[in-house]
């Protein structure tokens, strides 16, 4: 049986990352698809996470459901950043596990790497230092979910394996000012300051941390190849536990606020708050691994930006 007649659960599906895996799937004709969005399943509540799959026995689970943020949202929330997560991916791999799902894939993302790890972060480099602290909940429980499809896979031969992406941004993405990721922010700001003649817009930080940036279409084309062409054994014989999703690029803080405000027409200043935390000082995938399998990524930076400014316009100002 094809991927494509497969019934594959996608938990998350209206978050930036779930819902452009479904139109990716849905474009490429996949047929059997199954959401539920959180006021429907609460993935955080056990057993009505494995009622749902005693009922729908997915043969493909996609976690792209977690509670997410920007460093303000992390440090902040810290108490449910490590909660939520552990509980959905806990409940989800579990309940995977019990029903027979023939693969799962979990997401994650970068900050899983210790903060001062050499760059380009290689997929070996997991749990080799200590970490960021602003993060640490959200990326303990992301350790803690690529930990819990290994060992799955090496007590019960479970096909789970998990996939690491960089920092993605797109359609779906989210511009709330308090929660929000780098890039969504500084589209909302240079937008609203050209919209509001401000002659100066205040970013927070020095503007020197490096970045890598994805395009999120870009990710879903990566998801949809891990569902079709590997498979766990072949990430845990090589001896790694999961696998880097990114473009290899990355840019400074301020390159990028340069380019967001080109993009968006802003001509004012930029200032840095010098007082507000930097964050980790660089951050950029070696994606050498996924691109020998097979995945390059296709969208440049600022066609990306481009066509998230484009939703952006038309979701907010239409
Ligand atoms: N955004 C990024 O830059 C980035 C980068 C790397 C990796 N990732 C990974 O990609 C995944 C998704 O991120 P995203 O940016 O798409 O986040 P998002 O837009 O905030 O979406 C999160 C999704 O999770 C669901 N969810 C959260 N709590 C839930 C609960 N208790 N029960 C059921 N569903 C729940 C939400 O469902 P409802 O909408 O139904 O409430 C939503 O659809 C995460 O694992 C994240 O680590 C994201």
């Amino acid at each position: 049986m094809s991927y494509k007649d497969k019934k594959i659960y996608i938990a998350g599906h209206r978050g930036m990352v779930g819902s452009s895996i479904k139109r990716n799937l849905e474009a490429e004709g996949y047929r059997n698809l199954v959401f539920k969005d959180s006021s429907e399943l609460n993935l955080v509540r056990q057993a009505d996470v494995e009622k749902f799959f005693e009922m729908e026995k997915p043969q493909v689970v996609i976690i792209a459901a977690a509670r997410v943020g920007g460093i303000l949202a992390n440090n902040t929330y810290r108490a449910e950043f490590i909660y939520d997560n552990l509980m959905i991916e806990s409940n989800l791999v579990h309940s995977a596990y019990k029903h027979g799902t023939e693969k799962l894939i979990f997401l994650g993302s970068s900050c899983i790497y210790p903060r001062l790890a050499p760059q380009p972060l290689k997929e070996e480099y997991l749990l080799s230092d200590y970490l960021e602290f602003t993060n640490e909940p959200y990326a303990i429980a992301k350790i803690a979910g690529i930990k819990l499809c290994e060992n799955y896979y090496r007590q019960y031969g479970c096909n789970f394996y998990s996939a690491m992406p960089t920092n993605l941004f797109g359609p779906n993405d989210n511009f709330d000012l308090e929660t929000s990721h780098v890039l969504p922010a500084l589209i909302r700001k240079f937008h609203e300051a050209k919209t509001e003649k401000k002659t100066e817009v205040i970013l927070w930080g020095t503007g020197k941390p490096r970045r890598e940036f994805l395009y999120v279409d870009d990710l879903a084309e990566a998801v949809r190849f891990l569902i079709e062409k590997i498979n766990a054994k072949d990430l845990y014989e090589q001896g790694i536990t999961h696998i880097n999703i990114g473009t290899g690029k990355d840019l400074s803080i301020d390159e990028l606020a340069r380019l967001v405000s080109d993009i968006t027409g802003y001509s004012g200043k930029i200032v840095y708050d010098t007082s507000r935390p930097d964050g980790t000082p660089r951050k950029l995938m070696d994606v050498s691994r996924i691109n020998k399998l097979g995945w390059k990524h296709t969208t440049s930076l600022k066609e990306g930006i481009e066509r998230a400014y484009s939703w952006y316009l038309k979701q907010f100002f239409r």
